[in-house]
């Protein structure tokens, strides 16, 4: 069998047209431009591309965006200060701080900083409590972005077992806690490995789904995986390759070449999550300027 492969990017730009019309509506009429404050501290290069897509991202749908670039060496209080003046900034709606930080910044009180209201990233304790709960808050972007793929996609999720390999703050844990909700998109049998797990393989055969976040090329190889099961690759990894331009290639978690030839349907790295992670960004920004706007009426 040859897995269809899921084109992230084209789901993404239908989503971003969908948010552009939004943006224009919102514009014309409340006046509110939905407005994200990027912010980096140092010049780790995956984390300035990074950026660099987020910003040209909002640009291209009507999102205004404010470059916050700070040096390495910048201390916890300096970037407290920068945070307490965007919260209080009116042409901000969201606040995206690009992890990691500095070894001398604590990330959770950077994160604890950030105004709820303007935690478009969803990192904040205050979104994370409510989304187990699962009451209305911004999603984190990566596994609101995997879900919205594979509903998009047509991926039943009621009662199938999922596999997620990997337990970030970001991605694992998120999207375990997304799955099991009681909700439209949710209600899936959820196992969640890590690097403590025992015999992974015998996990992920029995999955119908499986979700690689390891951050680890060829974590997932074809005889991990059960006839037909689909495969959502979150992972990016930079590997040396002297035949390509910059030295180095972007692939997943997962073999591609062989798992696409179990797989009913499966991700590319890159051009699968990767673009979904930036447009769920981009939707709380959108939402979280509307929710400025109903709140201003
Ligand atoms: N670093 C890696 N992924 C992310 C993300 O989704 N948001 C932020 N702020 N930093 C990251």
């Amino acid at each position: 069998m040859s897995a269809r492969i899921i084109d992230g990017k084209q789901v993404a730009a239908a989503i971003r047209q969908e948010l552009q019309q939004k943006i224009a509506a919102l514009r014309s009429e409340t006046g509110i431009q939905p407005g994200l404050a990027v912010v980096l501290v140092g010049t780790d290069p995956a984390s300035q591309s990074y950026v660099s897509a987020k910003e040209k991202a909002c640009a291209e749908i009507g999102i205004y965006s404010s470059d916050n670039r700070l040096p390495a060496e910048t201390s916890e209080e300096e970037l407290l200060a920068l945070i307490d003046k965007l919260n209080r900034d009116p042409k901000i709606h969201g606040i995206l701080v690009q992890l990691p930080l500095p070894r001398q910044i604590s990330e959770s009180k950077i994160i604890n900083a950030i105004a709820p209201e303007k935690d478009v990233d969803g990192f904040h304790p205050v979104s994370v409590g409510k989304m187990v709960l699962g009451e209305e808050t911004y999603l984190p972007c990566t596994p609101h972005g995997v879900l919205q793929l594979l509903q998009r996609c047509e991926v039943n999720l009621s009662g199938a077992e999922v596999v997620v390999v990997g337990r970030s703050n970001i991605v694992g844990k998120p999207l375990a806690n997304l799955l099991i909700q009681k909700a439209p998109y949710g209600n899936a049998t959820v196992t969640v490995c890590h690097t403590r797990t025992r015999g992974l393989r015998n996990h992920t055969l029995r999955a119908d789904i499986i979700i690689a976040a390891a951050g680890c090329p060829n974590t997932i190889t074809a005889g991990m995986v059960k006839p037909g099961a689909v495969v959502i690759d979150v992972g990016v990894n930079r590997v040396e390759d002297p035949q390509a331009k910059r030295g180095y290639r972007l692939t997943g978690d997962v073999d591609f070449a062989a798992v696409s030839e179990k797989a009913s349907l499966i991700t590319p790295v890159p051009g699968g999550v990767g673009p979904m992670t930036i447009t769920m960004l981009l939707f709380n920004t959108v939402q979280a300027a509307q929710k400025k706007a109903s709140h201003a009426r």
